[in-house]
């Protein structure tokens, strides 16, 4: 059997895990020949031989010892600058950073195809949990009708810390920061946008369509207050952060990322803390669902490595869905059955409401239940991002199946 000889970029908590991870398997013939740091210096909790690491990019790019490169850098600007000069040299990479992926991939698919070069990511999306390959594999010919869950580790933490441990925001964030699940920019995962360039990611390989991150509403936690705690704990339901990916017809798909009311019936009810959990949802079987540990060193470093053993064996991502015909295309002209909780903000007057179901007054604070097209939150979303108001979806797809 061949030895993959890899050239690692980031020594920080996925790298470290990585070489980790590397080090407790047996059977990896996999061998890290050189890693790429910002600063030599810096004290690491892994200790490694210092003529093992380089600060110069270009020193593993042009190391033709080198087969594989794994990039778990958190600079999106340098992991692109990174992927594509390795995919141009003809060299396969295995990468976990979702925010390059999601601006990046129809450009780094076509260069795949032009170099011959591979580019494995399972790690980029929900952790340990192994989504893209199943997406890609398992359910190639599946009547896939949504992939729906919560992707982000962080958020889930800080929403399970206030919400089953009364942890007060700020303090379950810096929690969050501590043991490593946070972004290095924590607003990409409060704000909904680690989510997003997921289900990005998710999308490309469960319907064969690329949506660019810009287009997709997008919303976050940061702006939940103790009222939309206890309205929620009133109604039974927890709130999540939730991106989800939804047929709404034969013809049209729909996505976004939101805040979401969830009944205890749902899977998603019970993943908590820093675990994902992904519901598959078919034509022909209902739901299927994923759960696992999406964000840490040695749970992220596992999906690095199934990716690596992968490459052992030729392993690439085919893209087949994106050649189907008869693709279903990305429509925002859906209605969404929102809770909006405001104070200053008219959201009223913001948001053209089709249908208003319940409606709040008082001193402190307001909130609505109505329904409002997809199409007017992203054309109000910068409204919609005052500190005083809060968006949660209630969901309506499939409401009788299940
Ligand atoms: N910040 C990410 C999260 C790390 O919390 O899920 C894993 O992608």
């Amino acid at each position: 059997m061949k030895t993959v000889k890899i050239g690692l970029y980031g020594f920080g908590v996925v790298g470290q895990g990585v070489y980790e991870v590397l080090r407790k398997t047996r059977n990896a013939h996999a061998e890290i020949v050189k890693i790429c740091v910002r600063s030599l210096d810096k004290v690491r909790k892994v200790e490694v031989p210092a003529d093992l690491l380089t600060d110069q990019e270009n020193e593993i790019l042009e190391n033709p010892e080198i087969n594989l490169i794994v990039e778990v850098i958190d600079d999106a600007e340098a992991s692109y600058r990174i992927v594509k000069g390795a995919l141009e040299r003809g060299i396969s990479v295995v990468s976990a950073n979702k925010a390059m992926l999601a601006n990046h991939l129809p450009e780094l698919i076509e260069l795949q195809h032009k170099t011959g070069a591979a580019l494995l990511y399972d790690a980029s999306s929900c952790g340990s949990i192994p989504v893209i390959r199943n997406l890609e594999e398992y359910y190639d010919n599946d009547l896939l009708l949504e992939v729906k869950g919560i992707l982000n580790g962080s958020s889930n933490y800080i929403l399970s810390r206030v919400f089953d441990h009364q942890c007060p925001y700020e303090e379950a964030l810096r929690q969050a920061q501590e043991l490593g699940f946070a972004e290095s920019d924590p607003s990409f995962d409060i704000e909904g946008f680690d989510a997003l360039f997921k289900l990005v990611i998710i999308t490309m390989h469960a319907l064969g369509e690329y949506v660019a991150p810009e287009r997709i509403f997008t919303y976050g936690i940061s702006t939940i207050h103790d009222s939309d705690i206890c309205y929620a704990r009133e109604k039974s339901v927890k709130i999540k952060l939730v991106a989800q990916v939804v047929k709404v017809s034969d013809e049209h798909f729909t996505m976004f990322v939101m805040p979401e009311f969830v009944t205890p019936k749902k899977y998603i009810y019970s993943v908590d803390d820093e675990y994902n959990g992904v519901v598959i949802r078919g034509e022909c079987y209902d739901r299927q669902f994923m759960f696992g540990k999406g964000a840490g060193s040695l749970p992220t470093a596992s999906s690095i490595l199934s990716d690596i053993m992968a490459r052992l064996h030729d392993y690439r991502y085919e893209y087949k869905k994106s050649r189907f015909v008869d693709r279903p295309t990305y429509t925002t002209d859906i209605l969404l059955r929102i809770y909006a909780r405001y104070t200053t903000t008219p959201v009223p007057e913001i948001l053209p409401f089709e249908k208003i179901y319940e409606q709040y007054y008082s001193a402190e604070s307001n909130y609505l239940i109505g329904d409002v097209k997809l199409s007017e939150l992203i054309a109000h979303r910068e409204e919609l991002r005052d500190k005083d108001l809060f968006l949660a979806n209630i969901p309506q797809f499939f409401l009788n199946r299940d």
